[in-house]
């Protein structure tokens, strides 16, 4: 079972209810900028199950016409709450259907783009509603929608307009429920987070009080009245910005009672094993134990060269040799008369949002699962409980709490590295000799990126290793050897990207000097491809 604990108690919460928009998440992402906790649930989510009672709901768009059969609807539960309900885009088309079939006119006006806002004058001073406040002149909103509101529902009067949209704002005469047509949570309505701001702030009275130190002393009080005073904590640390955060905050919560295990898996960057031992256990005092099984993965590795038999040995590997670590590491505990009863994991928010999206009338929604399926097994097996300190985090949340934990800028700004490691950037066969040339190229290239200062710039980038090789003259002689290609992205959200701009002279001092000093390499090539259609990583 998860800890499913969650910070309501010490955070005001605005509840954000899915029905299928792309943009959904952002709702949540906007509140929690301006400090504001905020959570997501589908729209299915049934009220009286709700574990607490947020300050006011939010209604998002969806994809769906409030006509179609099987469209999603609100627990009606939602509106005897008697908290302030906004609803945006389909939110706002749930809310004028619920008053009225005839309020809302399906599909007939499609609209999708710009358009210019004007918040109505409410009296003769030039007051608008609350809910525009501050936004007394034109303002650009984006628009993306199929069913429009035709009339006023009852008891509802007019608070925006464009030229479109005679109801694109809506609200209640009397009471605290909103409605717009545009979305305010997107880049394309600049001043969008305001009206957002007016809702949780003003409107529902929602404290500011989301913030990283907070969070960090609710977060350790929570984790030792969850553990209690005897119990042990076990989490795999990958040296990465997550598993590193996750570990410093066991670590201030508990001490020596989380054990991290680190498992060189022969295929992580130059050095890196040194580097997590250094800064985890010497700079963060964290109880770690590193396991060399680079022999057991490269061993295995021998001849495998399908993208997906790769992966599968190594995750499969990494279960048993974590495994095996956690029996010592258990023996020993209980030698001492202790327990380990929790395994840590770094679930991020954007994971839960994944499970808990609302995908249609159709889909069932999924569960969240971890990908490597250790802990299941774990859980199965040896009856252990998840810990999942940064489940209601995004990322860079993640790295705002690593901040206040004191870990160095470096490492909470490091760029993402996949689990598989190297093996997934050689492209084909995986042996020692190719891997150590993917590895010395990406050492070179990262770090001639961090002294050019793009570091930060950069989402990710690595050096991969081509399967083919190419002919080359190298001091008079042909040459036929490997190929590097060298890959970078800029990107918020890893699911687009795009290739890093670098200019032509920096790539041609990285190509020269990953030719001149990784020995068996002719050539390198930098890959400019965007996601999609490509992935970030190649295989
Ligand atoms: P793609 O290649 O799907 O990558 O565009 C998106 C992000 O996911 C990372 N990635 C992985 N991370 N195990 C991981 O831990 C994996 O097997 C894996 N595959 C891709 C990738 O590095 C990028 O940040």
């Amino acid at each position: 079972m998860a800890d499913q604990e969650v910070p309501h108690a010490t955070f005001d919460t605005i509840l954000i209810l899915d029905f299928g928009s792309q943009y959904t998440h952002l709702l949540t992402r906007r509140l929690r900028e301006i400090n504001v906790y905020s959570e997501m649930l589908p729209c299915t989510q049934k009220i009286a199950d709700l574990p607490f009672k947020p300050k006011g709901i939010i209604l998002s768009g969806g994809p769906y016409s409030v006509y179609e059969d099987g469209a999603p609807h609100a627990d009606p539960a939602v509106f005897d709450l008697g908290v302030p309900i906004l609803g945006i885009c389909y939110g706002l088309q749930e809310i004028a259907y619920r008053l009225g079939k005839d309020n809302v006119d399906a599909g007939t006006e499609r609209e999708y783009g710009h358009a210019d806002l004007h918040a109505k004058r409410l009296d003769d001073q030039g007051h608008v509603d609350k809910l525009f406040a501050g936004l007394e002149g034109q303002i650009k909103v984006w628009m993306s929608h199929g069913d429009k509101l035709v009339k006023l529902p009852t008891d509802f009067h007019t608070i925006a307009t464009t030229s479109n949209s005679p109801y694109a704002g809506i609200a209640h005469q009397t009471k605290p429920l909103y409605g717009v047509q545009f979305h305010p949570e997107v880049t394309h309505t600049p001043l969008g987070a305001t009206i957002l701001k007016n809702f949780a702030v003003d409107i529902c009275g929602a404290q500011q009080n989301w913030t990283m130190s907070r969070f960090v002393d609710q977060e350790i009080a929570r984790i030792r009245k969850l553990v209690g005073e005897n119990d042990h904590v076990l989490g795999a640390v990958s040296g990465g910005v997550d598993s590193t955060v996750a570990a410093k905050l066991m670590k201030e919560a508990i001490g020596d009672r989380f054990h991290a295990v680190l498992v060189n898996n022969g295929c992580m960057r130059l050095n890196e094993c040194d580097i997590v031992e250094e800064t985890l256990n010497k700079h963060l005092g964290i109880n770690l134990t590193v396991v060399d099984a680079s022999k057991r993965f490269l061993d295995g590795l021998k001849g495998v060269s399908e993208p997906e038999k790769k992966r599968k040995f190594i995750g499969n590997t990494f279960i048993d040799v974590f495994e095996e670590e956690a029996q010592k590491i258990e023996a020993e505990a209980e030698h001492q008369g202790a327990k380990i009863k929790w395994f840590l994991q770094g679930t991020l928010y954007p994971d839960v949002i994944e499970s808990i999206s609302f995908k249609g009338p159709s889909a069932t929604i999924k569960t969240h699962h971890n990908v490597g399926g250790l802990p299941q097994r774990m859980i199965d097996g040896q009856g252990m409980r998840l810990i999942e300190p940064l489940r209601e985090l995004f990322k860079d949340e993640v790295r705002a709490l690593g901040r206040q934990l004191g870990i160095a800028h470096e490492l909470v700004m490091r760029h993402p590295f996949p689990g598989p490691g190297i093996a997934i950037r050689v492209l084909g066969e995986v042996t020692p000799e190719r891997v150590e040339i993917a590895r010395r190229a990406d050492h070179i290239f990262i770090s001639m990126i961090r002294e050019a200062g793009l570091y930060d710039q950069i989402a990710q980038a690595y050096a991969a290793l081509d399967p083919s090789k190419a002919v080359g003259v190298m001091g008079d002689k042909r040459v036929y050897a490997e190929i590097i290609i060298l890959r970078a992205v800029e990107t918020t959200d890893f699911m687009t990207a795009r290739a890093f701009p670098f200019d032509n002279e920096f790539l041609s001092r990285c190509s020269t000097r990953i030719i001149n000093e990784v020995h068996g390499v002719s050539r390198v090539l930098y890959d400019i491809s965007s996601k999609p259609p490509a992935t970030i990583e190649m295989e």
